[in-house]
């Protein structure tokens, strides 16, 4: 089971995929957190650079590091799947989607070149405005952190991704214990 947790920045996407990976071991299941970007290769700290304004890519070029991230990863991600494990990602395919389109890209170019990873098998959303973003954190934000009218794009290219089946969109908004129960909820009814 591959499980996607999404939304823009600041609405709480590491510690629900903490907590949902913490519920799931509890209940005595195999699980395992991913974190993407994964800033550890060399992919990663470029990406990073990118994100500081130390570096200038075209959309494209950064859509394509971000994906290039998650290929390095897809043979530990298919080995952990197919060892039973259930995998928590925190971000997956739909950033890349949400985040590109956002900057102009095309969605189904987007989907495309990203379908030889693992597809997730739930996406969970947590919506958020993106003024709530900007005052969760108001200071040392990335260069998209910093663009409101950028994140809402993102955040309507996510609720649009949100209509497919398998997603399961939840308000980010509230508080964590509160968002935290939802989801592990939702996730339960499904195993
Ligand atoms: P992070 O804050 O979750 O580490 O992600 C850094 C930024 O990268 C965040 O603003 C979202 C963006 N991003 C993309 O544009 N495309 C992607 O595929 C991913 C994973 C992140």
């Amino acid at each position: 089971m591959l499980i996607a947790i999404e939304g823009l920045d600041q609405s709480g996407k590491a510690t629900q995929a903490q907590a949902l990976r913490d519920r799931l071991r509890d209940d005595g299941k195999r699980a395992r957190l991913v974190s993407f970007p994964d800033y550890g290769t060399a992919i990663g700290e470029e990406i990073a650079r990118a994100l500081q304004g130390e570096r200038e890519h075209s959309p494209e070029v950064m859509q394509l590091l971000y994906i290039a991230n998650r290929y390095e990863c897809r043979d530990d991600l298919e080995r952990w799947l197919s060892g039973d494990l259930t995998v928590v990602c925190d971000r997956y395919i739909a950033s890349g989607i949400a985040y590109g389109e956002a900057q102009g890209l095309d969605a189904d170019w987007l989907t495309q070149i990203q379908r030889f990873l693992p597809v997730a098998d739930m996406t969970i959303l947590l919506d958020i405005e993106p003024s709530l973003a900007a005052q969760r954190k108001s200071s040392g934000r990335d260069r998209y952190e910093r663009d409101l009218a950028l994140l809402g794009r993102a955040r309507d290219s996510y609720l649009r991704q949100a209509e497919q089946p398998g997603w399961f969109r939840v308000d980010g908004e509230r508080g964590k214990v509160e968002v935290a129960q939802e989801i592990a909820e939702f996730v339960g009814r499904q195993f």
